[in-house]
């Protein structure tokens, strides 16, 4: 790497299949660092566990978050694409960096608190410090930026906090990254409840769009989306559902809100649910068809992944010595 090249992490759950959501609010973005910074883009199958997973669905979804990282268009030629539980490095950091995350920190975690409210009967010490394992990914490579969805927001700033304390007992050790949360594209809501976001464990199938889905599920789904009672296209305080599908349109579009309120000027909501359904297909169809392809390709997954752990462990290790040396862990 070079000396002066910022460096980019961020990571994607293998847990349950991947929205629009997941899809334009992170990993749509990570391709825009690939030229000018050195990227890691790693799946965290470690964070996965602090929720029940079934055996065999972690793996193939292990192996299905890795083609998608590369249909979206990351090359791993110009990007590390690697598993988090192939550098254990990771977890290292993570135990070490738990020592120095306060219990009242993670307390006021929201997705903490939203996750235990859903998983009542598994609120398991790891869901807990999840927030420190997050840090220990992105302190590791002495990341610059981090590109996340909003709703990561809390948990980079943890991150920095983190860094921050350490750096001040122990002297400069971590770079103190910063979030890329991109304002453009909003969060993006479930098409049933559009003040809640849309989630892929979300139970009711037509709430969520899938990047896999084919353009029929996706019609259907834009087609039954929730709206108001009102008619008008335009994006304006309470009305969440037509907020949300101006959201996705302008995303896959490049569109302004002005441009969606004028194309669609005196047309109703069905005609806007369409060409948002439409605009959706065929934003997603290359990246389905590259899916395809990647994921018939086991061979060539698993080299990709072997590749890109070796690479990473290469940048982890340094960072890793440097921190048992400063703790004073004997060598
Ligand atoms: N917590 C992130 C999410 O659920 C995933 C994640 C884990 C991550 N480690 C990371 C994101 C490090 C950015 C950087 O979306």
């Amino acid at each position: 790497m070079l000396n002066d090249q910022k460096i980019v992490f961020s990571g994607v759950q293998p847990s349950g299949n991947l929205t629009i959501g997941n899809y334009l609010g992170a990993i749509k973005n990570f391709t825009r660092f690939s030229e000018e910074y050195k990227t890691f883009y790693c799946v965290v199958d470690l964070h996965a566990i602090t929720v029940r997973q079934v055996p065999a669905e972690l793996r193939r979804r292990t192996y299905e978050t890795l083609a998608l990282y590369m249909a979206a268009g990351l090359d791993p030629k110009k990007n590390t694409l690697f598993v988090q539980s192939h550098v254990p490095a990771h977890a290292e950091l993570g135990w070490i960096l738990d020592c120095y995350t306060m219990f009242g920190e993670l307390s006021r975690m929201t997705q903490f608190k939203d996750k235990s409210a859903k998983n009542a009967q598994n609120i398991n010490a790891g869901l807990f410090t999840y927030p420190s394992l997050m840090a220990a990914d992105i302190l590791l490579y002495q990341t610059d930026v981090v590109p996340v969805g909003i709703d990561q927001k809390q948990h980079i700033e943890l991150a920095r906090d983190v860094a921050l304390r350490f750096n001040q007992v122990y002297g400069d050790t971590f770079t103190v990254p910063e979030g890329f949360i991109p304002t453009d594209t909003m969060k993006i809501m479930s098409l049933a409840e559009p003040t809640l976001k849309m989630s892929k464990s979300d139970e009711n199938a037509n709430a969520v769009v899938y990047i896999l889905d084919r353009k029929d599920d996706i019609m259907r789904k834009f087609k039954r989306a929730v709206t108001d009672s009102d008619s008008v296209v335009r994006y304006a305080e309470g009305k969440d559902g037509i907020n949300n599908l101006m959201n996705i349109y302008r995303a896959f579009t490049g569109k302004s809100y002005e441009e969606i309120e004028r194309e669609f000027d005196g047309k109703g909501y069905g005609d806007f649910k369409m060409a948002v359904g439409e605009a959706c297909a065929d934003g997603l169809a290359g990246v389905q068809a590259e899916y395809d392809r990647l994921i018939a390709d086991k061979a060539f997954l698993e080299a990709t992944m072997k590749a890109g752990a070796d690479e990473a462990a290469y940048y982890a290790r340094k960072t890793l010595s440097k921190v048992r040396r400063k703790v004073g862990f004997v060598n």
